[in-house]
């Protein structure tokens, strides 16, 4: 039996306000236990989207009463709440910049406004950005010119990690996170996940080549956090003619990179350095005292979407076999998942922002809040 902190999932779509039919704070947060975590901090990008005090509330408040695991909202940067988001900053995971295409509204193609945002947000905040090719290379000279730290999500393609290498290297305060299915999948395996429905294919960022698949793995030093960026969406909904982007994740992360040391591909240190420790400190996330996660390290299995927790009924990994199971996982001292079964209530989960004011006295707030 191997032992494991509680893991952290820097990026997942819980849903909830608005698509509560694709997930919501309950069931996403029991699928995160199944996969071995036990703080999610959870994406903006629902409906309405999370760009207010009001709107934060309604997550949060939902989050309180469904949350099984720990969990953070992140508050999104939109075009029109540069001035007033930072205020916001305490109560939030941190703030979310969509600088390219993806699914929802929160979309920012204006660079002034991104200046506002790079200006105004708290500088010991974590701030996130969506930025591919081209777009992240700006998100990070804008890093470098406001001397700020940014987290960049869901790094997919060689030219990408190499310009992150290369930030890192020049002492600019870059740090990523790439998917594991931008780690095991590549755009030909697009037709075996289809099952003749293209849609099931489609996330964002695309699945890459070959080659940049490759060069994640070659330069597994600059990715500082795995992040599942669980983004369900149903089957119904993925089989559809207007299929929207986005894989399930939560329960397949752990199992896959587990399988991944087993062949020597990976280090356990890599696991506990990237899923743990790395983003505690990257996000400014509280110790869970009495919290670990029990693996059954020999135990072979094949993925199927019915023995997941999660809402949408499908993963693009189905029939894998993987080496690694979880069995049991301790949340502040309480049993919260042992085989197969969630045994904490809903409302268990705590705010990992809760009783961090000491964080705000930090802050180096130059927007005046
Ligand atoms: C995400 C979603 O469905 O919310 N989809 C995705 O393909 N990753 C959006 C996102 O993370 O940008
Ligand atoms: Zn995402």
């Amino acid at each position: 039996m191997l032992k494991l902190p509680g893991l952290i999932d820097p990026h997942v779509h819980l849903r909830e306000p608005g698509a509560t039919h694709k997930e919501d704070y309950d069931s996403g947060t029991s699928a995160a236990l199944a996969g071995g975590f036990t703080i999610v901090l959870a994406m903006p990008n629902t409906n309405p989207p999370i760009f207010d005090s009001t709107t934060l509330d309604l997550a949060l408040n939902a989050a309180k009463q469904k949350a099984r695991c720990d969990f953070g909202q992140y508050v999104g940067a939109g075009p029109n709440n540069a001035d007033s988001i930072a205020a916001l900053a305490g109560k939030a995971a941190g703030l979310k910049m969509y600088l390219d295409s993806t699914f929802g509204e929160l979309r920012l193609d204006d660079m002034t406004l991104w200046q506002a945002h790079f200006q105004n947000y708290p500088q010991n905040y974590p701030l996130v950005a969506h930025s591919e090719s081209r777009t992240m290379a700006a998100a990070i000279l804008f890093s470098a010119i406001y001397n700020r730290p940014i987290h960049i999500a869901h790094v997919s393609l060689k030219e990408e990690i190499l310009l992150i290498k290369a930030a890192k290297e020049k002492g600019i305060q870059v740090t990523c996170e790439v998917c594991p299915h931008h780690l095991f999948l590549s755009k030909d395996d697009i037709p075996a996940i289809s099952h003749g429905h293209a849609g099931r294919g489609e996330v964002r960022p695309r699945l890459a080549t070959k080659a940049d698949v490759q060069a994640l793995w070659e330069n597994m030093d600059v990715i500082d956090c795995f992040a599942t960026d669980h983004a369900p969406h149903t089957i119904e909904e993925k089989d559809s003619d207007n299929p929207p982007p986005g894989f399930p994740g939560l329960e397949t992360a752990l199992p896959l990179l587990l399988t991944a040391v087993d062949d020597r591909r990976l280090t356990m240190d890599d696991i506990i350095s990237k899923m743990y420790t790395n983003p505690k400190k990257i996000f400014n996330l509280p110790e869970q005292a009495e919290t670990w996660v029990e693996v059954d390290e020999k135990t072979e299995y094949e993925i199927k979407a019915e023995n997941q927790l999660t809402r949408c009924g499908w993963t693009p990994f189905e029939g894998w076999k993987v080496k690694g199971k979880v069995r049991k996982v301790v949340l502040r001292g309480q049993t919260a998942f042992e085989d197969g079964k969630v045994l904490v209530q809903a409302g268990y989960g705590r705010n990992v922002r809760e009783n961090q004011n000491g964080l705000l006295a930090k802050v180096n707030c130059r927007s005046g809040f």
